[in-house]
């Protein structure tokens, strides 16, 4: 999950990483009265900065520095409702306005091939870094950082000397890296990035902007990230499987599908997006990702139907299950009692493959029920083909 600056920025704050005030705002009147409150702390200044889960805000004309709480009210007006790279802002931060007189980078990210940490560190931060580390590679310098041990103070050293700070301010920037640490693994977190990091006219360093991106794996151990998690912009489709503990993933298809196993489904995409470009020309691709796991229950094929039938786009479902420790019987059982269940919601035609362990069982479970918009077929491209034809027609 990524993280909202704003949020970020009250993260930051609580592990003592230097930041300064802010407040969010979604109407102009309100970034007025925050703009009167946190101005006060800067000579009236402050930055009104778009919340959008993004990079390239300042380019896009979403960071505007305001020099008074009216100018604040014009600027969040202008910037609320502004579309940066496909994402709506709903929300502005109203922030301290700082005094820069340098601006510098710095990330930690999660460096799988080398199974460790990667720090990255520049002199030379700001809107351009994208571009500087395309041309100039060299100035920015990479730190490999070892997960046990993490950037002790040792470590920030080496990581502010490779990136040529000068000594005064290399010993600034130090703690404020071990604090970055203390966020990454404290929160679970693959990416936290300060760009810019600022030295004030005064020589303090602060963190003026930050993107976290946390471990949703970790979320077991992190109860509190819950909160932080944008409502408005998950799927309905997909809050609702996560609801119903499904593993469940939204694509732009017309093929509902349905599978027991990660690797299953993966390849049954991948044989229904085959048989859409073959038989359909390309009209018929897969709807969505769901692995209904080891033991396909009624209960959890129902709610796995429900998920995928709720989705306006789906015109056929694929139902692909090979039978293991949960054997083809107690499946059609499942899709049986499914079907009972969602009664007259089931309203789409429905392929069902099943293969393995009890499949006679299985298919004469189905061939007794006897539902109208159940299609049995023998293989998985047989299946798949039936799946992407009923969906283009
Ligand atoms: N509180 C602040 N006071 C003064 N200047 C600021 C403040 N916040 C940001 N700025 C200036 O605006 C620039 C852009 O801000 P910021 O880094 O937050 O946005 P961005 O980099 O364009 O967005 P993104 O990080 O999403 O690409 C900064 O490089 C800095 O010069
Ligand atoms: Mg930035």
């Amino acid at each position: 999950m990524d993280l909202f600056e704003y949020q970020a920025r009250d993260m930051f704050e609580r592990h003592g990483v230097p930041v300064l005030a802010g407040k969010t705002a979604t109407t102009p009147a309100e970034a007025k009265a925050a703009a009167e409150e946190i101005g006060a702390k800067s000579g009236g200044v402050t930055v009104v900065k778009a919340q959008v889960k993004t990079g390239g805000r300042g380019k896009a004309g979403g960071v505007k520095v305001a020099k008074s709480a009216d100018e604040a009210e014009k600027y969040a007006n202008d910037i609320l409702g502004m579309d940066i790279k496909g994402h709506t802002v709903r929300t502005v931060m109203i922030a301290q306005g700082a005094k820069i007189a340098e601006e510098y980078y710095f990330s930690l990210l999660l460096d799988r091939a080398n199974r460790a940490y990667l720090a990255m560190c520049s002199k030379e931060g700001g809107m351009e870094i994208e571009q500087l580390a395309v041309e100039r590679p060299e100035a920015l310098a990479k730190i490999s950082v070892d997960p046990n041990t993490g950037i002790d103070e040792a470590k920030a050293k080496e990581i502010v000397d490779a990136a040529g700070f000068d000594t005064e301010t290399g010993a600034k920037i130090v703690p404020v890296l071990q604090k970055l640490w203390d966020v990454y693994r404290g929160e679970d977190a693959t990416l936290v990035e300060v760009n810019p990091l600022v030295k004030t006219e005064d020589g303090e360093i602060i963190a003026l902007d930050g993107k976290v991106t946390l471990d949703d794996n970790a979320s077991f151990r992190q109860p509190e990230h819950a909160a932080l998690v944008d409502e408005a912009a998950e799927d309905p489709l997909e809050a609702k499987a996560k609801a119903l503990g499904l593993n469940y993933v939204k694509l732009d298809g017309n093929v509902g599908i349905i599978g027991n196993g990660a690797g299953l489904v993966m390849s049954t995409l991948d044989v229904v997006a085959y048989a859409g470009q073959d038989h359909t020309g390309g009209v018929s691709k897969p709807a969505n990702f769901l692995d209904i796991g080891g033991g396909a229950s009624a209960e959890v094929m129902a709610n796995g139907l429900d998920v995928i039938l709720g989705d306006d786009q789906v015109k056929s479902v694929f139902v692909n299950v090979f039978g293991g420790i949960t054997a083809c019987d107690a499946v059609a059982n499942g899709i049986v009692g499914a079907l009972k269940t969602l009664g007259d919601a089931a309203t789409k035609p429905l392929v069902v493959r099943l293969d393995g362990n009890n499949v006679e069982e299985g298919r004469a479970i189905l061939a007794e029920f006897d539902h109208p918009l159940v299609t049995v077929e023998a293989t998985m491209d047989g299946a798949a083909r039936k799946a992407a034809e009923l969906a283009a027609k």
